[in-house]
């Protein structure tokens, strides 16, 4: 899913990173805060900020690309409004938890890790949150829905 990053409605986050960095630019190890201000400041890294980060610490973009995507942290899409979990921990994962994902998937047309096209939902896989005893769980934001059946994560979403 491609995400058009706006130029002019970010031009004052930009700003605001460029001062990040010319703080921290002398620092030794300058590139993992700077990253995480940056994720902090446009909510996701894009290619257009890896960027401005690559040419103003002058570090080779592929690097800075390697450590946003090995860095579960880092997110290189937006994050939708909800972000939907579902634990494939062993417990949920025996209880079906797949199943779910593949329903949810199909719902909002999404695949794991990505965002809704409207930025409304989000879907990650996550491991054992600690609620085995209600597998398989599904969260959405701080929500908690468990002992979920085929058909119920469906209507769940509805609510949202
Ligand atoms: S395995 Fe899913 S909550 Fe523990």
């Amino acid at each position: 899913m491609e995400f058009k990053f706006d130029w002019d409605k970010n031009a004052s986050k930009i700003e605001e990173l460029k001062k990040v960095i010319d703080e921290k630019k002398q620092l030794k190890g300058s590139l993992m805060p700077v990253l995480h201000k940056a994720q902090k400041i446009f909510g996701y890294l894009p290619i257009e900020v890896q960027k401005i980060i690559s040419e103003e610490l002058n570090v080779p973009l592929a690097e800075i690309y390697g450590v946003a995507t090995f860095y579960s942290q880092f997110s290189l899409i937006p994050k939708g409004d909800y972000t939907i979990g579902v634990c494939l921990g062993t417990a949920c994962y025996v209880k079906g938890a797949q199943d779910i994902i593949d329903e949810i998937k199909k719902e909002i047309n999404v695949e794991v890790g990505g965002t809704t096209k409207d930025r409304k939902f989000s879907l990650v896989a996550t491991r054992c949150i600690g609620a085995c005893g209600l597998a398989p769980v599904m969260t959405i934001n701080e929500d908690v829905y468990g002992k979920l059946k085929t058909g119920e994560a469906k209507d769940i979403l509805k609510k949202y």
